[in-house]
């Protein structure tokens, strides 16, 4: 059965650990991601923005895979289906479709007050049906889905006045970038996460752009209230590399491995491989129930 993300990132908070947020591309993806998730029996969040649903024609096909995997593969931990950056209309198809959490991305509003506004009615919205929601303050570094930003510090103040509207998480950016980081990259401003604290209290953090993040800088970022970790990049290129080994090797010549459940497999094991070594990071392992 799906679940709303609320109890597991609430649960996280109080023990001190950290749930990943994996964004899908397919119903393999899916798969791997849950293979993970089961072996270690850690909860898990499986999310996907706009654009990865438009590729998997749309929020309800995303969202019936899921269950449907949940389902047949007798997955026995809690498992949320998030929608990632969804925009104020994104968010009322994917409730329509049957997600059990949503992320509103108002940090691109012209004003804070839009963004304060619709954060409002989505909460009401989306708790009416059982359903979490994720708000963003402070734009986060990077292009995801065509949409860039700065990278701002959030200003702690709008955390606090967006956390009191009665969002279930609060994305703030502390320096953190979608994508790859630059080698120059300052890292991530354990003050200004620290100040946000201060401001929500035991409200869960996310922290947006894992991918490449020194594991001791997420570990220190979940001792000081991170509790979602969001992480796209990062399967995508474990993905790719071991189909490029695979194919480097001249293994895609060799019998029928032309066919797409050979050709790709070691792509596949490569993410649950490497979400697995993730879900260890963020001291989720074992923490399936808790
Ligand atoms: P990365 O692609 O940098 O891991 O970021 C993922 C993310 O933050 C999704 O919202």
């Amino acid at each position: 059965m799906l679940v709303s993300a609320t109890d597991m990132l609430n649960a996280a908070v109080e023990g001190h650990y950290g749930i990943a947020a994996f964004n899908t591309n397919n119903l393999e993806w899916t798969r791997s991601i849950l293979t993970a998730a089961e072996e270690l029996q850690s909860p898990v969040i499986i999310q996907c923005t706009r654009g990865a649903a438009n590729w998997q024609q749309g929020f309800k096909v995303v969202k019936d895979v899921v269950e449907d995997l949940v389902d047949y593969m007798n997955i026995t931990v809690p498992v949320a289906v998030h929608l990632d950056h969804g925009t104020y209309e994104d968010c009322f198809e994917a409730i329509e479709a049957g997600f059990t959490s949503i992320m509103y991305d108002g940090s691109h509003e012209a004003t804070f007050e839009i963004n304060k506004e619709r954060t409002a009615e989505l909460v009401k919205l989306a708790h009416s049906k059982g359903i979490s929601v994720e708000a963003e303050v402070g734009g986060i570094g990077g292009v995801e889905d065509g949409v860039a930003s700065n990278g701002e510090l959030a200003d702690p103040k709008e955390c606090k006045a967006i956390a009191d509207l009665g969002v279930d998480f609060l994305a703030c950016g502390i320096g953190n970038i979608h994508g790859l980081y630059p080698a120059d990259w300052a890292g991530l401003s354990m003050d200004r996460l620290a100040e946000i604290k201060a401001e929500v209290g035991d409200l869960p953090l996310v922290l947006h752009g894992g991918t490449g993040i020194p594991t001791a800088m997420v570990q220190e970022a979940i001792s000081n209230g991170v509790a979602k970790i969001n992480v796209n990049t990062d399967l995508q290129v474990a993905m790719a590399k071991a189909t490029r080994a695979f194919i480097e090797s001249g293994k895609d010549l060799e019998g029928k491995n032309y066919d797409p459940r050979k050709l790709l497999k070691p792509g596949y094991d490569a993410i649950v491989d490497r979400a697995k070594e993730l879900i260890r990071d963020f001291g989720s392992d074992g923490k399936g129930w808790a």
